[in-house]
């Protein structure tokens, strides 16, 4: 059945620094018409509304609509780690993070949690996501009953660590074996995707690293997720332990992992060649500002991966990261640029929230710009969530307003969440959190 959606509606297909001010789409009393779970037409009510007699329309007074968030790097098993004080990246992983992510063995408790974050990302207006699990296969099987369950578009992955701690280490037979049988029984089911997920170069060994390789190749609807120069620490120890690879890319490189496919997080401290390489092979990188902030890694450069042409969107990155609102992280990635004299666009931050991390998610024809035939996953934002939010946000010209937004905005500003034109989440009357 057909409906439609009245509410001023800004969406970015296509990335406004290549395509410049042509890139926003704003009606300010807008048309978004949806059928089967899918964007029909998207304008301007006054041109749209008479090509649809009978049109049952809801109308959204005072609500910002805009495609659902994209959350290109998070990890589930860490929701509950969150803020977890006064570590930097490999002091907080051996003492907060892997001995929370040995629970997940007990798939009572990863249904659990799964069913509480997928909640927390329709609060937040994230509609799609690229996400951790653990090493368990069951920890998987968890995220994608739960996301079957909700219509909700995931992509995840068992994690390969044949290095890792005591609890945490699989084998490279067995980092196949389970990585075969989750992509062979979730292959076109619901809205899942699978993604090859080494955790990084030091905790997998050569011969996990080449079975990664295998997967990747054999499996061309498979992504490549891992984590990539994130820390200072941990770039000395990969050096030390790839003494053969030119860099830290040249590590991944060397086993296959480095193609089109592939979503690397971080990439805060790359080089020169690294950047170059990432563009020609076509990768993207999830940029996680909270997450660097909160751990001290390091601020991102982003007019030098644009110098390269290296593609990017954002992650929250929890439970490094502080936030699952994709709103606060794109005023923290303000922050980031700011500290090197760069002025973020707010139009280019949405663009990035959506359809850039659809793209680099390999999903840019599905989602992320509500253009006619993509996926009806999109957001009501109330501009006047909180009294400081009325007086700032609620009017004047669009770029200021939507800038206010990122600064000022978090989950309270998402008045609904809805997946395939089905409302998810509602602020007021709840849903979305099982
Ligand atoms: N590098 C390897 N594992 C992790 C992780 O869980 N979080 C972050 N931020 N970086 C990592
Ligand atoms: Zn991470």
């Amino acid at each position: 059945m057909l409906r439609g959606h009245r509410a001023e509606i800004l969406s970015l297909p296509q990335d406004p620094r290549e395509a410049g001010a042509g890139a926003i789409e704003h009606h300010a009393d807008g048309l978004l018409v949806v059928e089967d779970g899918l964007v029909v037409a998207r304008g301007d009510y006054a041109a749209l509304a008479g090509r649809f007699p009978g049109l049952a329309i809801t109308e959204h007074p005072g609500r910002l609509l805009v495609p659902g968030f994209i959350d290109t790097h998070i990890h589930y098993p860490q929701t509950d780690s969150i803020a977890s004080h006064g570590l930097q990246l490999l002091g907080w992983l051996e003492e907060h993070i892997f001995p929370a992510e040995r629970g997940f063995a007990d798939s009572g408790h990863a249904r659990a949690v799964a069913a509480f974050f997928l909640g927390e990302l329709l609060r937040n207006g994230t509609t799609s996501a690229l996400v951790y699990a653990t090493v368990h296969e069951a920890s998987v099987e968890a995220l994608f009953g739960a996301a079957e369950a909700r219509g909700m578009r995931v992509v995840s992955g068992k994690v390969l660590m044949d290095l890792g701690p005591e609890g945490l280490r699989d084998t490279p037979e067995q980092g196949r074996a389970e990585s075969e049988a989750l992509i062979a029984r979730w292959r076109g089911r619901g809205r899942i995707g699978y993604a090859v997920t080494p955790r990084f170069a030091l905790t997998s060994s050569d011969a996990q690293l080449a079975v990664a390789g295998e997967l990747v190749a054999a499996h061309p609807e498979v992504l490549m997720h891992t984590h990539i120069s994130e820390n200072r620490a941990e770039i000395a120890a990969v050096r030390a332990r790839f003494p053969a690879a030119r860099d830290y890319v040249d590590a991944y490189d060397r086993f296959g992992l480095v193609g089109p496919r592939s979503v690397f997080a971080h990439g805060i401290h790359l080089g020169d060649r690294e950047c170059a390489r990432l563009a020609e092979a076509g990768s993207g990188i999830a940029l996680c500002p909270t997450s660097n902030l909160f751990l001290g890694s390091g601020v991102f450069d982003l007019a030098r991966l644009d110098g390269h042409g290296v593609r990017f969107g954002l992650g929250s990155d929890i439970g490094a990261g502080t936030s699952f609102s994709l709103l606060a992280t794109m005023g923290e990635a303000y922050k980031v640029c700011q500290l090197q004299g760069q002025a973020l666009d707010p139009f280019r931050a949405l663009y990035l929230a959506t359809a850039g991390g659809a793209r680099i998610l390999g999903l840019g024809d599905r989602i992320g710009a509500l253009l006619p035939g993509q996926e009806a996953d999109f957001v009501l934002l109330d501009p006047c969530a909180t009294p400081l939010a009325a007086r700032r946000c609620a009017s004047g010209p669009l770029a200021e307003r939507l800038f206010a937004m990122q600064i000022m905005g978090d989950d309270r500003m998402v008045a609904s969440t809805w997946l395939m034109g089905e409302k998810a989440w509602d602020r007021d009357g709840g849903g979305g959190a099982a």
